[in-house]
């Protein structure tokens, strides 16, 4: 995806300073995110992967949230602030002067709200416009329903002679289907000082980058489109319906791949899978699996169903059953689930195993180690082949501090367990049935906390006489240890 024919002289301009007021958001448009990635992330991966050297952002609305987000992608990309939005030419105005000094070569001029738009679409659109040796080279498309968009203009024998608006298109144009993407290749000398020329005499009084294309034509300069066959990488998200539409396709686009990978996806429309993610061949994907973030899954791994996976390292040959994990890490040849939740720092050693019902947070469970059943595990160490009994919870909190705690190599715990941190259980201890682990049990002992059983005969008679429980208590008497008087 990434390989990179292109000569090095590309700089590349993203327009993002545009409001997004048809999503009714806090957050600004560009930082909605479709597959684990905002859509200004989308733009920026893709124009790196095209090849390009130097990135002019152009921010405006919402400017410190956008501006944030691109720093923290990549810091090194440049920032032009577009205080007033006077149309794409002004923006492209803004994002050369902040420059310092005027680009050589090709300027490569896209939208932060396409997020479809691959980095390979773009080296295409860079080779052809080179190949051809033109001035301007437009990104375009044929869509069935152009309203909106600006057309592109061609004369008798098909060269294009200019973009129009649609509010400023004439009947005859407006039936015109192939539109200008907005995505462009130029010669930086020629964008210099044609955008330094543009008017506003048009029905938006805007300042329109699309009017360079008529500027070239005049001045006897090579123009021409890219015809883009895949018109969903040129739609722009502008509300919330789009951002679905969008989001939905480029799943599409991911599971088609994965499963072109050679990992098998047995509902691809109930798999949702971020672009970040990475997955073996020999996976196994079943209904309702959500794969987000840096989550990378190793070969012969069965994942789901139900299962939502972020930031998840599993290796290979690992099953993870009904599970809702984040930020954790899952041996080879491990079992999960169903009906487990990897909180933060779990971490489960090769061929070891995390149950049903057992939450795990901030903990390493050893190899082979298992903690099959209703249980919390938190801030603890489990060495290898121990088994944690059913119903055990890792009191790790006082109330004020979080402790640790340890169980040793092969220890064998017991059902319902407390262990109150700070405690360590020795290499190939035992602990009894209900035992509350205060004080640390040495390797090879058996713990038992528990006081022995006391039995108080007689007592649901004496304190719940009137209850059904008492009524079977009677009608069990024969049986009762205590023989009533006389018998
Ligand atoms: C623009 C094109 C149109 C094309 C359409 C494709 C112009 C004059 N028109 O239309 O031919 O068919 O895109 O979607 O170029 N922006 C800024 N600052 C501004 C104005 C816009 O940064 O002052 C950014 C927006 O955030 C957006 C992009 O530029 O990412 C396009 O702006 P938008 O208003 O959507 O474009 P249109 O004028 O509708
Ligand atoms: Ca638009």
């Amino acid at each position: 995806m990434s390989s990179n024919p292109n000569p090095p002289l590309v700089t590349a301009i993203v327009l993002a300073a545009g409001a997004g007021t048809r999503m009714k958001s806090a957050r600004a448009k560009v930082l909605h995110e479709i597959a684990g990635r905002s859509m200004i992330e989308h733009a920026l991966v893709a124009v790196s992967g095209a090849g390009v050297r130097t990135t002019v952002a152009v921010v405006g609305h919402d400017r410190e949230q956008v501006s944030a987000a691109i720093t923290a992608h990549d810091p090194a990309i440049v920032q032009a602030v577009q205080e007033e939005r006077n149309g794409t030419g002004h923006a492209v105005r803004v994002a050369l002067e902040s420059l310092a000094e005027p680009p050589r070569g090709t300027v490569l001029v896209t939208y932060g709200d396409v997020p479809l738009l691959s980095a390979q679409t773009l080296s295409e659109l860079l080779v052809d416009h080179r190949a051809s040796g033109r001035t301007v080279t437009i990104l375009s498309a044929e869509v069935d329903n152009p309203t909106g968009y600006g057309r592109i203009v061609r004369d008798a024998v098909g060269s294009v002679t200019a973009i129009r608006e649609h509010k400023d298109a004439s009947e005859e144009e407006r039936v015109i289907c192939e539109i200008n993407s907005g995505i462009l290749a130029v010669e930086a000398e020629f964008l210099t000082h044609a955008v330094a020329s543009l008017e506003a005499n048009n029905s938006q009084g805007e300042l329109y980058l699309t009017d360079i294309v008529g500027k070239a034509v005049l001045e006897g300069r090579p123009v021409g489109a890219h015809v883009l066959e895949d018109v969903w990488q040129t739609e722009g998200v502008n509300d919330r319906a789009q951002l679905a539409r969008l989001g939905r396709e480029l799943n599409h686009r991911l599971t088609q791949h994965w499963m072109s990978e050679g990992v098998t996806i047995v509902d691809p429309a109930t798999t949702w899978i971020d672009s970040a993610v990475t997955i073996a061949p020999d996976v196994t994907l079943l209904p309702g699996t959500q794969l987000l973030g840096a989550t990378v899954i190793g070969s012969g791994s069965t994942i789901g169903p139900d299962t939502t996976l972020r930031n998840v390292e599993v290796g290979r040959d690992a099953t993870v059953v009904r599970t809702h994990g984040s930020d954790a890490v899952l041996g080879d040849g491990t079992t999960v689930g169903p009906y487990a939740y990897l909180r933060p720092g779990a971490v489960l050693g090769t061929g070891g195993k995390i149950g049903t019902f057992v939450e795990v947070k901030n903990s390493t469970i050893g190899e082979g180690a298992k903690v099959p059943h209703l249980s919390y595990v938190g801030d603890a160490d489990i060495g290898d082949g121990a088994n944690i009994g059913a119903g055990t919870i890792f009191a790790n909190y006082d109330g004020v501090n979080k402790h640790r705690s340890t169980i040793g190599r092969h220890a064998k715990t017991s059902s319902n367990n407390t262990f109150v941190a700070p405690v360590s259980v020795g290499d190939g201890a035992f602990t009894g049935a209900g035992a509350t682990i205060r004080e640390d049990v040495p390797a090879g002992a058996l713990a038992v906390s528990a006081g022995g059983q006391r039995n108080i005969e007689g007592w649901v008679e004496a304190k719940r006489p009137d209850t059904p429980s008492a009524q079977a208590a009677r009608d069990a008497e024969p049986k009762s240890t205590v023989e009533a008087p006389g018998e």
